[in-house]
């Protein structure tokens, strides 16, 4: 059976879509979002400090996991845990969570594919204005957008991990990348830019309060894809021979780099467009920034370049947001796809199918529910707040969901798997890797510190967001 299993081509290509996993909507506009509301150059170093201490040893136990199970995650959970029920229910939530979040980051996908279609086409006038997003989030227009995205990711995923998944990486991530470069030399060259570099890269340790290390932890965890059964998934494609320790430092520095450039793209723009900006007065969600702010910076530079160039660089930076969530979404929709492929014996389309019908479904729900059926868009409501089913998914997913599977792949490697075999499975690779700093380092951590941080904040999320009580003032 597992001799059957499909395996990336190279250790490039595996990195690359990791990488490509990793690069999304959350490095482009939630980073940058996040780093100009919460201090700049603070929320940067927490950032980057919890990059190394928790999430690289958290991504080398997934990857670890998928490699030694050879399975996706339900199968890998059960596996190694020699078909342990409670452990099952592990892996079943690792396939819950990113069928949920697939759902919607496609909702965000399509509209930004709305918007790249605007920019390329002349509109940017149009986004730029106030009415501009409410009229996307409930135009027609949505449901024809919701196809093409959908047809897309589907043409990937069905020629399969080496032909699909690793062949699209290879293409889209270095096209990302000469994107982001030529916006970031755009943007530097414009006038007061520099304050926002300034902004960004000197740190205001005052400026460290809790709700800046919580945010930038969760932001952390979700940008390289985290809790989500994804590097399970992929590390189930890799080859004994490939260095999954590291392989996973390649993947987190590319992903925090693309991160950290993004942001010299955005502080500065932001500082250029309005000299007086307080960053922490800005917007309060990603969602408005990237959807009403980003367009009106945009439009602000034709005084400089012109309406037809101002035009073109904003379809450049909606295209490049395009590119990074398609190899997100490729990957998240892999995970339950892997799944009913081993647990159900489906064939991969069949699988594709399955889940097409019912993520198509939810996510069509989902954009109902940004205000065009009064019904979806005021489902519930808790913690003091009226929330719609995208609210909903968001809160217990995204906020809640995804740090309990990085506590639960912490515990299980531990107190389950064991060190010794995480250790035997790393040195498959490298040989030397247990005599290492990072061997070490990542044995103790998982075991300790990770998980109690991770429960922590776990525990103030669920207090925050369910029942409006802030631990933390
Ligand atoms: N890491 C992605 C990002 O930063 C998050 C993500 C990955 C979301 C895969 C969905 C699927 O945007």
């Amino acid at each position: 059976m597992s001799e059957q299993r499909e395996h990336f081509g190279s250790r490039m290509g595996f990195i690359l879509a990791a990488a490509g996993s990793a690069v999304g909507i959350g490095n482009l506009v939630g980073f940058p979002v996040n780093a100009a509301k919460n201090g700049g150059g603070a929320f940067l170093l927490m950032y980057a400090i919890f990059v190394i201490v928790i999430c690289l040893p958290v991504m080398i136990a997934e990857m670890a996991v998928g490699r030694k199970a050879a399975k996706n995650p339900v199968g890998a959970y059960s596996v190694l845990s020699e078909n342990d029920s409670k452990w099952r229910l592990a892996g079943l939530l690792s396939i819950i969570t990113p069928f949920m979040i697939a759902v919607f980051y496609t909702v965000l996908t399509v509209w930004i594919f709305v918007y790249l279609v605007l920019s390329v086409t002349g509109n940017l006038d149009y986004i730029a204005s106030a009415a501009a997003l409410g009229d996307v989030i409930s135009s027609p227009y949505l449901f024809l957008s919701m196809i093409v995205v959908a047809a897309l990711v589907r043409f990937i995923l069905v020629s399969g991990v080496k032909d699909g998944i690793e062949k699209t990486a290879k293409i889209m991530m270095p096209a990302l990348f000469v994107m982001l470069i030529l916006l970031v030399i755009f943007v530097l060259t414009l006038d007061n830019a520099m304050a926002g570099v300034e902004y960004y890269l000197i740190p205001d340790l005052d400026k460290i309060t809790p709700k800046v290390v919580s945010n930038a932890l969760s932001q952390a965890f979700f940008s390289l894809s985290l809790g989500m059964g994804i590097l399970i998934t992929y590390g189930s494609y890799i080859s004994k021979d490939t260095d999954i320790a590291g392989s996973a430092k390649l993947v987190a520095i590319t992903d925090t780099s693309v991160a950290f450039i993004a942001g010299l793209m955005v502080l500065p723009a932001i500082f250029s467009f309005n000299p007086s900006v307080n960053p922490g007065e800005l917007s309060d969600s990603g969602v408005s920034l990237i959807f009403s702010y980003l367009p009106k910076i945009f439009l602000a530079l034709q005084s400089t370049v012109g309406y037809f160039f101002a035009s073109a660089i904003a379809s450049i930076f909606f295209l490049l947001v395009f590119f990074a969530a398609i190899t997100s979404l490729v990957s998240i929709i892999e995970v339950p796809v892997s799944y009913l492929m081993d647990e159900k014996k489906q064939t991969r389309k069949k699988a594709l199918n399955t889940m097409f019908l019912w993520a198509g479904l939810l996510a069509l729900l989902t954009t109902l529910s940004a205000g065009m059926v009064d019904f979806l868009t005021s489902l519930t409501s808790y913690g003091g707040k009226s929330k719609s089913l995208f609210d909903l998914i968001t809160d217990m997913f995204y906020d809640t969901i995804l740090p309990l599977n990085g506590l639960l792949i912490c515990l299980f490697v531990s107190y389950r798997w064991k060190s010794q075999k995480l250790n035997e499975e790393l040195s498959k690779g490298n040989p030397n890797f247990s005599k290492t700093f990072l061997a070490k380092y990542t044995n103790f951590a998982l075991a300790t510190f990770i998980p109690i941080v991770v429960g922590v904040i776990f525990i103030d999320t669920v207090a925050r967001t369910y029942f409006g009580y802030n631990f933390f003032g």
